[in-house]
Protein backbone atom coordinates (compact mmCIF):
# COMPACT_ATOMS: atom_id res chain seq x y z
CA UNK A 1 0.00 0.00 0.00
CA UNK A 2 1.77 3.31 -0.66
CA UNK A 3 -0.12 6.69 0.19
CA UNK A 4 0.73 10.00 -1.08
CA UNK A 5 -0.77 13.48 -0.08
CA UNK A 6 -0.84 16.26 -2.12
CA UNK A 7 -0.97 19.93 -0.42
CA UNK A 8 -1.97 22.77 -2.64
CA UNK A 9 -3.53 26.11 -1.68
CA UNK A 10 -7.04 27.24 -3.29
CA UNK A 11 -10.31 25.47 -3.08
CA UNK A 12 -9.98 23.46 -6.45
CA UNK A 13 -6.37 21.80 -6.08
CA UNK A 14 -6.79 19.14 -8.26
CA UNK A 15 -3.26 16.59 -8.03
CA UNK A 16 -2.18 16.67 -12.19
CA UNK A 17 -0.35 13.23 -11.76
CA UNK A 18 -2.25 9.76 -12.81
CA UNK A 19 -3.20 8.08 -9.13
CA UNK A 20 -5.53 9.97 -6.68
CA UNK A 21 -3.24 11.07 -3.64
CA UNK A 22 -4.65 9.88 -0.22
CA UNK A 23 -5.39 13.06 1.21
CA UNK A 24 -5.37 17.05 -0.51
CA UNK A 25 -4.30 19.39 2.00
CA UNK A 26 -4.70 23.14 1.26
CA UNK A 27 -2.04 24.45 3.68
CA UNK A 28 1.54 23.24 3.77
CA UNK A 29 1.15 24.15 8.07
CA UNK A 30 -1.68 21.42 8.16
CA UNK A 31 1.02 18.73 6.77
CA UNK A 32 2.84 18.39 10.10
CA UNK A 33 -0.16 17.37 11.87
CA UNK A 34 -2.06 14.97 9.17
CA UNK A 35 2.08 13.13 8.91
CA UNK A 36 2.20 12.91 12.63
CA UNK A 37 -1.02 10.99 12.37
CA UNK A 38 -0.52 8.90 9.09
CA UNK A 39 2.94 7.16 9.82
CA UNK A 40 2.44 5.08 6.72
CA UNK A 41 2.22 8.33 4.17
CA UNK A 42 5.22 7.89 1.78
CA UNK A 43 4.96 10.81 -0.81
CA UNK A 44 4.08 14.37 -0.23
CA UNK A 45 3.75 16.01 -3.26
CA UNK A 46 3.53 19.78 -3.12
CA UNK A 47 2.15 21.80 -5.68
CA UNK A 48 2.80 24.87 -7.61
CA UNK A 49 1.08 27.08 -5.36
CA UNK A 50 3.31 26.43 -2.36
CA UNK A 51 5.68 28.83 -1.90
CA UNK A 52 9.49 27.80 -2.14
CA UNK A 53 10.07 28.83 0.92
CA UNK A 54 7.54 26.47 2.71
CA UNK A 55 8.36 23.81 0.67
CA UNK A 56 11.77 24.02 1.70
CA UNK A 57 11.20 24.78 6.04
CA UNK A 58 8.80 21.72 5.25
CA UNK A 59 11.57 19.13 3.62
CA UNK A 60 14.44 19.97 6.04
CA UNK A 61 12.47 19.40 9.10
CA UNK A 62 10.94 15.61 7.51
CA UNK A 63 14.62 15.28 6.45
CA UNK A 64 15.51 14.99 9.82
CA UNK A 65 12.38 13.72 11.69
CA UNK A 66 10.93 11.41 9.21
CA UNK A 67 13.90 10.57 6.36
CA UNK A 68 12.24 8.16 4.10
CA UNK A 69 9.42 10.35 3.11
CA UNK A 70 9.80 11.61 -0.42
CA UNK A 71 8.80 15.06 -1.13
CA UNK A 72 8.32 16.04 -4.70
CA UNK A 73 7.70 19.46 -5.78
CA UNK A 74 5.56 20.74 -8.72
CA UNK A 75 5.98 24.34 -10.12
CA UNK A 76 5.00 25.72 -13.50
CA UNK A 77 8.17 25.69 -14.59
CA UNK A 78 10.92 23.98 -13.39
CA UNK A 79 13.91 26.96 -12.74
CA UNK A 80 17.44 25.97 -12.40
CA UNK A 81 18.00 28.55 -9.21
CA UNK A 82 14.82 26.47 -7.89
CA UNK A 83 16.37 22.62 -8.57
CA UNK A 84 19.12 23.81 -6.52
CA UNK A 85 17.62 25.09 -3.77
CA UNK A 86 14.75 21.74 -3.62
CA UNK A 87 17.91 19.76 -3.94
CA UNK A 88 19.80 21.22 -1.40
CA UNK A 89 16.40 20.74 1.29
CA UNK A 90 16.45 17.23 0.20
CA UNK A 91 13.06 17.54 -2.59
CA UNK A 92 13.52 14.17 -4.34
CA UNK A 93 12.39 15.91 -7.66
CA UNK A 94 10.88 19.25 -9.45
CA UNK A 95 8.85 18.42 -12.10
CA UNK A 96 6.80 20.93 -14.05
CA UNK A 97 3.13 20.38 -13.37
CA UNK A 98 1.39 20.99 -16.43
CA UNK A 99 3.98 17.49 -17.55
CA UNK A 100 1.69 14.50 -16.32
CA UNK A 101 4.17 11.51 -17.40
CA UNK A 102 6.82 13.23 -15.31
CA UNK A 103 5.10 13.74 -12.21
CA UNK A 104 3.83 10.29 -12.55
CA UNK A 105 7.40 9.24 -13.21
CA UNK A 106 8.77 11.10 -9.79
CA UNK A 107 6.17 9.42 -7.63
CA UNK A 108 7.02 6.17 -8.42
CA UNK A 109 10.81 6.95 -8.04
CA UNK A 110 10.50 8.25 -4.93
CA UNK A 111 7.83 5.84 -4.11
CA UNK A 112 9.95 3.52 -5.10
CA UNK A 113 13.06 4.68 -3.01
CA UNK A 114 10.96 5.10 0.62
CA UNK A 115 10.30 1.44 -0.18
CA UNK A 116 14.03 0.93 -0.08
CA UNK A 117 14.76 3.15 2.55
CA UNK A 118 11.77 2.29 5.22
CA UNK A 119 13.39 2.21 9.09
CA UNK A 120 9.88 0.87 9.90
CA UNK A 121 11.13 -2.22 7.94
CA UNK A 122 12.83 -5.14 10.35
CA UNK A 123 16.41 -4.66 10.66
CA UNK A 124 17.64 -7.10 9.04
CA UNK A 125 21.06 -8.46 9.01
CA UNK A 126 24.05 -6.67 9.80
CA UNK A 127 24.97 -5.12 13.40
CA UNK A 128 26.04 -1.73 12.21
CA UNK A 129 28.92 -0.93 14.04
CA UNK A 130 30.39 2.99 13.48
CA UNK A 131 33.64 4.14 14.53
CA UNK A 132 33.43 8.01 15.33
CA UNK A 133 35.72 10.63 17.12
CA UNK A 134 34.75 14.76 16.54
CA UNK A 135 38.84 14.97 16.05
CA UNK A 136 41.40 13.83 13.70
CA UNK A 137 44.09 11.02 13.99
CA UNK A 138 42.73 9.82 17.51
CA UNK A 139 42.58 6.49 16.21
CA UNK A 140 39.61 5.92 14.20
CA UNK A 141 40.65 3.92 11.17
CA UNK A 142 43.01 2.15 12.93
CA UNK A 143 40.21 0.62 15.42
CA UNK A 144 37.88 0.00 12.13
CA UNK A 145 40.21 -1.71 9.98
CA UNK A 146 41.45 -4.38 12.90
CA UNK A 147 37.91 -4.86 14.30
CA UNK A 148 36.33 -5.26 10.83
CA UNK A 149 39.39 -8.00 10.43
CA UNK A 150 38.82 -9.28 14.01
CA UNK A 151 35.03 -9.71 13.40
CA UNK A 152 35.81 -11.65 10.20
CA UNK A 153 37.79 -14.35 11.89
CA UNK A 154 39.09 -15.63 9.21
CA UNK A 155 35.90 -16.22 7.17
CA UNK A 156 33.53 -17.28 10.21
CA UNK A 157 31.44 -14.35 9.69
CA UNK A 158 30.60 -11.86 6.96
CA UNK A 159 32.15 -8.28 7.54
CA UNK A 160 31.77 -5.31 5.41
CA UNK A 161 34.27 -2.42 6.28
CA UNK A 162 32.79 0.77 4.96
CA UNK A 163 34.94 3.60 4.27
CA UNK A 164 32.73 7.12 4.96
CA UNK A 165 35.53 9.29 4.91
CA UNK A 166 34.55 10.28 1.85
CA UNK A 167 37.66 13.07 1.08
CA UNK A 168 40.23 11.57 2.64
CA UNK A 169 39.30 7.97 3.56
CA UNK A 170 42.81 5.53 3.68
CA UNK A 171 40.89 2.07 4.26
CA UNK A 172 42.35 1.82 1.15
CA UNK A 173 45.63 2.23 2.04
CA UNK A 174 45.32 0.40 5.16
CA UNK A 175 44.73 -2.79 3.98
CA UNK A 176 46.66 -2.20 0.52
CA UNK A 177 43.68 -2.85 -1.66
CA UNK A 178 43.46 -1.52 -5.25
CA UNK A 179 41.62 1.92 -5.82
CA UNK A 180 39.62 0.68 -8.80
CA UNK A 181 36.24 0.44 -7.31
CA UNK A 182 35.02 3.17 -4.61
CA UNK A 183 31.47 4.42 -2.87
CA UNK A 184 31.65 6.89 -5.78
CA UNK A 185 30.70 4.48 -8.25
CA UNK A 186 27.12 4.17 -6.69
CA UNK A 187 26.23 7.58 -7.27
CA UNK A 188 25.47 6.59 -10.81
CA UNK A 189 22.75 3.60 -9.36
CA UNK A 190 21.11 5.82 -6.59
CA UNK A 191 17.75 4.84 -6.25
CA UNK A 192 18.29 1.43 -8.04
CA UNK A 193 20.99 -0.54 -5.77
CA UNK A 194 20.36 -3.95 -5.22
CA UNK A 195 22.79 -6.51 -3.92
CA UNK A 196 24.50 -7.30 -7.44
CA UNK A 197 24.93 -3.99 -8.07
CA UNK A 198 26.61 -3.63 -4.95
CA UNK A 199 28.81 -6.63 -5.46
CA UNK A 200 29.99 -4.59 -8.10
CA UNK A 201 31.11 -1.47 -5.67
CA UNK A 202 33.03 -4.20 -3.37
CA UNK A 203 36.88 -4.53 -3.06
CA UNK A 204 36.87 -8.17 -1.60
CA UNK A 205 40.11 -8.16 1.46
CA UNK A 206 40.43 -11.60 2.88
CA UNK A 207 37.76 -14.13 3.69
CA UNK A 208 34.70 -13.01 5.24
CA UNK A 209 36.03 -9.80 4.68
CA UNK A 210 34.59 -6.93 2.10
CA UNK A 211 35.45 -3.08 2.12
CA UNK A 212 33.48 -0.35 0.53
CA UNK A 213 36.49 1.74 -0.12
CA UNK A 214 36.25 6.17 -0.05
CA UNK A 215 36.54 7.55 -3.65
CA UNK A 216 40.06 7.90 -4.63
CA UNK A 217 39.65 11.76 -4.69
CA UNK A 218 38.27 14.60 -2.81
CA UNK A 219 35.98 15.84 -4.97
CA UNK A 220 34.52 12.50 -6.13
CA UNK A 221 33.20 12.60 -2.87
CA UNK A 222 30.09 15.20 -2.92
CA UNK A 223 28.46 12.34 -5.46
CA UNK A 224 28.07 10.26 -2.00
CA UNK A 225 24.88 11.92 -0.71
CA UNK A 226 23.15 11.10 2.80
CA UNK A 227 20.20 9.10 1.29
CA UNK A 228 22.54 6.97 -0.70
CA UNK A 229 24.30 6.05 2.24
CA UNK A 230 21.27 5.08 4.04
CA UNK A 231 19.90 3.24 0.88
CA UNK A 232 23.48 0.92 0.87
CA UNK A 233 23.39 0.01 4.37
CA UNK A 234 19.62 -1.49 3.82
CA UNK A 235 21.28 -2.99 0.61
CA UNK A 236 24.54 -4.46 2.65
CA UNK A 237 22.58 -4.95 5.69
CA UNK A 238 20.99 -8.70 4.36
CA UNK A 239 24.72 -9.83 2.65
CA UNK A 240 26.83 -9.11 6.07
CA UNK A 241 26.71 -10.06 9.47
CA UNK A 242 28.53 -6.79 10.67
CA UNK A 243 29.19 -3.37 8.68
CA UNK A 244 32.00 -1.29 10.16
CA UNK A 245 32.03 2.16 9.33
CA UNK A 246 34.96 4.31 9.45
CA UNK A 247 33.89 8.06 9.33
CA UNK A 248 35.94 11.56 8.86
CA UNK A 249 36.29 13.53 11.97
CA UNK A 250 33.16 15.55 11.86
CA UNK A 251 29.14 14.66 11.54
CA UNK A 252 29.12 14.70 7.77
CA UNK A 253 25.66 13.95 6.16
CA UNK A 254 26.90 10.73 5.18
CA UNK A 255 27.64 10.08 8.79
CA UNK A 256 24.06 10.71 9.99
CA UNK A 257 22.47 8.47 7.74
CA UNK A 258 24.69 5.62 9.49
CA UNK A 259 23.93 7.01 13.07
CA UNK A 260 20.37 6.76 11.81
CA UNK A 261 21.26 2.63 11.26
CA UNK A 262 23.96 2.38 14.06
CA UNK A 263 23.26 -0.39 16.86
CA UNK A 264 26.76 -0.06 17.96
CA UNK A 265 28.52 3.19 18.61
CA UNK A 266 32.79 3.11 18.93
CA UNK A 267 33.99 6.14 20.01
CA UNK A 268 37.52 6.71 20.06
CA UNK A 269 39.50 9.28 22.63
CA UNK A 270 42.29 9.39 23.41
CA UNK A 271 43.84 11.10 27.03
CA UNK A 272 44.33 14.53 25.65
CA UNK A 273 41.84 17.63 26.64
CA UNK A 274 41.51 18.29 23.02
CA UNK A 275 40.13 14.94 22.25
CA UNK A 276 38.39 14.39 25.32
CA UNK A 277 36.40 17.95 25.03
CA UNK A 278 35.27 16.43 21.53
CA UNK A 279 34.58 13.34 23.25
CA UNK A 280 32.25 14.85 25.95
CA UNK A 281 30.53 17.16 23.47
CA UNK A 282 29.44 14.29 21.20
CA UNK A 283 28.32 12.05 24.45
CA UNK A 284 26.31 15.23 25.70
CA UNK A 285 24.31 15.09 22.70
CA UNK A 286 23.96 10.80 22.86
CA UNK A 287 22.66 11.93 26.36
CA UNK A 288 20.02 14.15 25.03
CA UNK A 289 19.08 11.71 21.98
CA UNK A 290 18.55 9.16 24.83
CA UNK A 291 20.77 6.97 22.70
CA UNK A 292 21.47 4.08 25.24
CA UNK A 293 24.09 4.08 27.43
CA UNK A 294 25.34 0.17 26.99
CA UNK A 295 25.40 0.82 22.83
CA UNK A 296 27.82 3.80 23.42
CA UNK A 297 31.21 2.13 23.91
CA UNK A 298 34.28 4.20 24.54
CA UNK A 299 37.11 3.17 22.68
CA UNK A 300 40.75 4.88 24.98
CA UNK A 301 43.47 4.75 22.56
CA UNK A 302 47.34 5.33 23.77
CA UNK A 303 45.82 4.64 27.03
CA UNK A 304 49.03 4.22 28.49
CA UNK A 305 50.51 7.14 27.01
CA UNK A 306 52.88 8.52 29.82
CA UNK A 307 52.55 12.38 29.09
CA UNK A 308 48.69 11.83 28.84
CA UNK A 309 46.16 11.88 31.34
CA UNK A 310 44.78 8.88 33.55
CA UNK A 311 42.41 6.73 32.42
CA UNK A 312 40.66 7.48 35.47
CA UNK A 313 40.93 11.47 34.28
CA UNK A 314 39.33 10.09 31.31
CA UNK A 315 36.54 8.35 32.53
CA UNK A 316 35.50 11.03 35.20
CA UNK A 317 35.45 13.83 32.48
CA UNK A 318 33.47 11.28 30.55
CA UNK A 319 31.36 10.01 33.01
CA UNK A 320 31.43 6.50 31.49
CA UNK A 321 34.04 4.03 31.98
CA UNK A 322 35.72 3.39 29.02
CA UNK A 323 35.07 -0.43 27.29
CA UNK A 324 38.32 -0.76 25.73
CA UNK A 325 41.79 0.15 26.68
CA UNK A 326 43.99 0.15 23.63
CA UNK A 327 47.90 0.80 24.75
CA UNK A 328 50.39 2.89 22.27
CA UNK A 329 52.57 0.61 19.94
CA UNK A 330 55.12 1.23 17.43
CA UNK A 331 53.80 -1.95 15.74
CA UNK A 332 50.84 -0.04 15.35
CA UNK A 333 52.46 2.55 12.43
CA UNK A 334 54.77 -0.68 10.98
CA UNK A 335 51.89 -2.34 10.52
CA UNK A 336 50.03 0.66 8.60
CA UNK A 337 53.47 0.35 6.31
CA UNK A 338 52.52 -3.31 5.63
CA UNK A 339 49.77 -2.89 4.75
CA UNK A 340 48.42 -5.29 7.35
CA UNK A 341 46.60 -4.85 10.53
CA UNK A 342 47.84 -6.55 13.59
CA UNK A 343 44.78 -8.45 14.09
CA UNK A 344 45.14 -10.05 10.69
CA UNK A 345 48.79 -11.40 11.49
CA UNK A 346 49.37 -10.57 15.19
CA UNK A 347 46.34 -11.53 17.19
CA UNK A 348 47.98 -11.92 20.83
CA UNK A 349 49.20 -8.30 20.30
CA UNK A 350 48.01 -5.83 22.84
CA UNK A 351 46.27 -4.07 20.68
CA UNK A 352 45.01 -7.03 19.05
CA UNK A 353 43.46 -7.87 22.03
CA UNK A 354 41.96 -4.74 22.90
CA UNK A 355 40.45 -4.65 19.66
CA UNK A 356 39.13 -8.62 20.33
CA UNK A 357 37.50 -7.08 23.43
CA UNK A 358 35.71 -4.60 21.74
CA UNK A 359 34.66 -7.26 19.12
CA UNK A 360 33.18 -8.91 22.38
CA UNK A 361 31.33 -6.43 23.38
CA UNK A 362 29.66 -5.84 20.11
CA UNK A 363 28.93 -9.45 19.27
CA UNK A 364 26.01 -10.25 21.18
CA UNK A 365 23.00 -10.37 19.72
CA UNK A 366 20.92 -10.95 22.27
CA UNK A 367 18.47 -7.97 22.72
CA UNK A 368 16.81 -5.41 19.63
CA UNK A 369 19.16 -3.03 17.90
CA UNK A 370 18.78 0.38 19.41
CA UNK A 371 17.90 2.55 16.71
CA UNK A 372 17.26 5.82 17.98
CA UNK A 373 17.08 9.49 15.40
CA UNK A 374 20.77 10.52 16.32
CA UNK A 375 20.04 12.68 13.27
CA UNK A 376 17.72 15.30 14.97
CA UNK A 377 19.89 16.91 16.94
CA UNK A 378 23.13 16.96 15.09
CA UNK A 379 20.37 17.84 11.98
CA UNK A 380 19.09 21.25 13.85
CA UNK A 381 22.60 22.44 13.50
CA UNK A 382 22.81 22.10 9.90
N1 LIG B 1 47.57 2.63 19.59
C1 LIG B 1 48.38 3.25 18.73
N2 LIG B 1 49.71 3.22 18.88
C2 LIG B 1 50.53 3.84 18.01
N3 LIG B 1 50.12 4.52 16.96
C3 LIG B 1 48.81 4.61 16.75
C4 LIG B 1 47.86 3.98 17.61
N4 LIG B 1 46.62 4.24 17.14
C5 LIG B 1 46.78 4.99 16.03
N5 LIG B 1 48.09 5.21 15.79
C6 LIG B 1 48.67 5.97 14.69
O1 LIG B 1 48.10 7.28 14.74
C7 LIG B 1 47.88 7.76 13.43
C8 LIG B 1 46.41 8.11 13.28
O2 LIG B 1 45.64 6.93 13.38
P1 LIG B 1 44.36 6.73 12.46
O3 LIG B 1 44.65 7.01 11.04
O4 LIG B 1 43.79 5.42 12.82
O5 LIG B 1 43.45 7.88 13.07
P2 LIG B 1 42.10 8.50 12.49
O6 LIG B 1 41.32 8.92 13.69
O7 LIG B 1 41.47 7.57 11.55
O8 LIG B 1 42.64 9.77 11.73
P3 LIG B 1 41.86 10.68 10.66
O9 LIG B 1 40.94 11.53 11.46
O10 LIG B 1 42.96 11.43 10.00
O11 LIG B 1 41.13 9.76 9.74
C9 LIG B 1 48.33 6.67 12.47
O12 LIG B 1 49.63 6.94 12.05
C10 LIG B 1 48.29 5.42 13.33
O13 LIG B 1 49.21 4.46 12.89
MG1 LIG C 1 40.86 7.83 9.54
Amino acid sequence: MTMTIYCEPGPDATFPGSAEPAYAVPEPSLLPALLADRPEAQLVVLGPGVPLAEAVAFTTRQRVERPALGVVLLREQVEVTVLAEAMRAGIREVVAAGDRAAVDAACARSLELTRRLNPAAPAAGAQVITVFAGKGGVGKSTVATNLAVTLAAGGRRRVCLVDLDLQFGDVGILLQLPPDRSLADAAAMAGRLDEDAVRSLITPYRPGLDALLAPAGPAEGDQVGRELVTELLSVLAPMYDFIVVDTPPYVSDQVLAALDRTDWFALVVTPDLPALKSARLTLTTFEMLEYPADRRLIVLNRADSEVGLTVADVEKALGQPAAVLMPSSRDVPMSVNRGVPLAADRPAHPVARAIADLAARCGARDDAPARRPMARLFGRRR
